[in-house]
């Protein structure tokens, strides 16, 4: 039995992940945004999971919650923090707010930051470990993808620079970078863009408008040919409770294959490939 503390619980992989690890029998704290989105499990699990709230973009929030766990914890069993929260955001970098970019890195950046700064003496104590959920995108940088896949980038660098700072103590750091999964990051990251495109200027919109329609037509073509989130959910288990697990899950559909041609196309081809999808780039 691990316990495991899992942000941004309340939906997608996040849920997932807290009904496979409550069925194997660990202890989890699920941190979410709005308790009652965990109702159905919490009664359903009461015994093993508690719910916190963390809102990744409040420091407060965290130090609460760390106070709660704290007081709960088992300090003989090895405590495993999942970085899973996230959003995901495209649009062109020239027309994005500053606020726009700041909210992003508060969320799928210093959101992780913070919550390893807080958690690690607890995991070095208990000779735990911190599993990352980064993305494809931290591999491979598309256009009109430069605030999510930055974050993601940043991430994955994090990860790697953290895991050589502590694996000599005994910590583990794993990092998910899943491709294209069926849940709502999809339908509101489509969302968020068409409130986006509204408040770009016109001057703006002159020059990306159809770059940004033909990434909204590429997203919804990406949500739909996404895989489930069961495989996801499996390997950030196997992360959870393997021994030794890997250092990066990478799962879905030819993921491994875009993340070598990400490594080693020359970047004058893998420029035209990612390019290409945009309807008037030449215009
Ligand atoms: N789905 C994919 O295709 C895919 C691919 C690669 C990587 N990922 C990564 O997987 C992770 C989980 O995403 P998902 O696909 O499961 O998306 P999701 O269904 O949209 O879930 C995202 C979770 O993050 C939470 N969240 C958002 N803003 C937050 C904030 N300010 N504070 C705390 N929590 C916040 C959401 O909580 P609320 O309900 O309160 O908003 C939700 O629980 C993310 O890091 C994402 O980047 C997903």
């Amino acid at each position: 039995m691990k316990q495991v503390l899992i942000t941004g619980a309340s939906g997608g992989l996040g849920y997932g992940l807290v009904q496979s690890l409550c069925e194997n029998g660990h202890r989890v704290w699920a941190a979410v945004r709005k308790p009652e989105s965990m109702k159905d499990l919490q009664s359903k699990y009461s015994s093993l999971l508690t719910v916190v709230k963390i809102d990744m973009t409040n420091s407060s929030d965290v130090d609460q919650a760390f106070a709660e766990i704290q007081s709960k914890l088992d300090s003989t069993k090895e405590f495993v923090l999942v970085n899973n929260a996230g959003i995901a955001v495209g649009s062109p970098v020239e027309s994005l707010a500053i606020e726009e970019w700041r909210n992003l890195y508060e969320i799928n950046l210093f959101g992780p930051i913070r919550l390893i700064q807080k958690f690690l003496p607890t995991i070095r104590k208990t000779k735990g470990r911190i599993v990352n959920v980064g993305s494809i995108s931290g591999r491979i940088s598309s256009p009109f993808l430069a605030p999510y896949s930055s974050s993601k980038f940043a991430l994955r660098s994090l990860t790697d620079s953290l895991r050589r700072e502590v694996s000599p103590l005994g910590v583990k750091v794993v990092l998910i970078e899943p491709g294209p999964t069926k849940t709502n990051i999809w339908s509101r990251s489509l969302e968020h863009g068409q409130e986006l495109e509204t408040k770009m200027t016109d001057d703006m919109r002159a020059v990306y408008g159809k770059q940004v329609q033909s990434l909204r037509k590429g997203v919804e073509k990406t949500a739909r040919d996404a895989i489930g989130v069961e495989a996801v959910v499996e390997c950030m288990v196997d992360a959870i409770e393997n021994e030794n697990p890997k250092f990066y899950y990478l799962v879905g559909k030819n993921i491994c294959l875009m993340a070598l041609v990400a490594r080693f196309m020359p970047t004058r081809i893998l420029d035209k490939m990612l390019m290409s999808g945009f309807r008037g780039i030449k215009d």
